[in-house]
């Protein structure tokens, strides 16, 4: 089995309007020759837009989060079959913002992940561990632990990602040290084997949190680190591409 194809996206998270469309283009327009599967998740509102903004460059839309459910009365709620309709091909899911915010347990995700397949969209499934886990020496545990509980069995055979996202790092210019990374990383990986066998060794594994074109290249070239899930610096098109090009 070959290595994962390393995959870089932006979770533009909730930020963006039909103006921010030009870092999107910016992106496409700057990406020079990279090893690298590269997309941007803006807010659903931008997918659409995106995706055609995006049409005649390899960049790839995602979608942040969707519903289980293909249809129905839940307001406010987006169905995967919905960003795959306004032209989504990924989509994150359990980010640690949904976990938190939203009350979204390993069997809810697990419940997304299924519909992300159903709708044909590449699933980017997010763990991570909190500071007082990580102090408590539980890290290991917990990210494997939401691995086995978040990545439904229906994932036999297809194409996903997980991104390990530190709670604690998100979006505090705080990173683990390297050694740190590729521990749970190695962790990571051994679990998704145990799950599906020789298949658990194509899924890219990203590293997420604080990631920025100053500890790109060390993060990125970390053992069992395929590709980086980016929040703040996805918002420049020169950041994002700073991080690209550090791969
Ligand atoms: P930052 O890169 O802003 O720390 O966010 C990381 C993240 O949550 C990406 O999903």
């Amino acid at each position: 089995m070959t290595s994962p194809t390393p995959l870089i996206a932006g979770n533009w998270k909730m930020n963006g309007v039909a103006a921010s469309l030009i870092e999107a283009q910016g992106v496409a327009a700057g990406l020079g020759e990279t090893k690298a599967r590269v997309a941007i998740c803006p807010p659903a509102t931008l997918v659409e837009r995106a995706a055609a903004a995006l049409k005649a460059s390899p960049v790839l839309v995602g979608g942040q989060d969707c519903r289980a459910e293909a249809s129905g009365a839940f307001t406010g709620d987006v169905a995967a079959e919905m960003l795959a309709d306004a032209g989504a091909r990924l989509v994150i899911l359990g980010h640690s913002e949904r976990r938190a915010g939203y009350g979204e347990s390993d069997a809810v995700v697990a419940a997304k992940v299924e519909a992300a397949l159903r709708a044909g969209l590449e699933p980017i499934v997010c763990v991570g561990e909190t500071l007082e886990e990580r102090k408590a020496e539980k890290a290991l545990e917990v990210v494997t632990s939401q691995v086995r509980g978040s990545l439904p069995a229906a994932l036999a055979g297809q194409a996903f990602s997980v991104a390990y996202e530190p709670v604690w790092a998100i979006g505090t210019g705080l990173t683990p040290t390297t050694a740190e990374i590729e521990e749970v990383h190695v962790a990571i990986r051994a679990a998704l084997v145990e799950l599906f066998g020789d298949h658990g060794k194509s899924a890219a594994i990203l590293y997420g949190g604080s990631v920025k074109p100053s500890n790109a290249a060390e993060i990125l070239h970390a053992r069992e680190v395929g590709g980086a899930l980016v929040g703040g610096a996805s918002l420049k098109a020169e950041d994002f591409l700073g991080i690209i090009g550090a791969l």
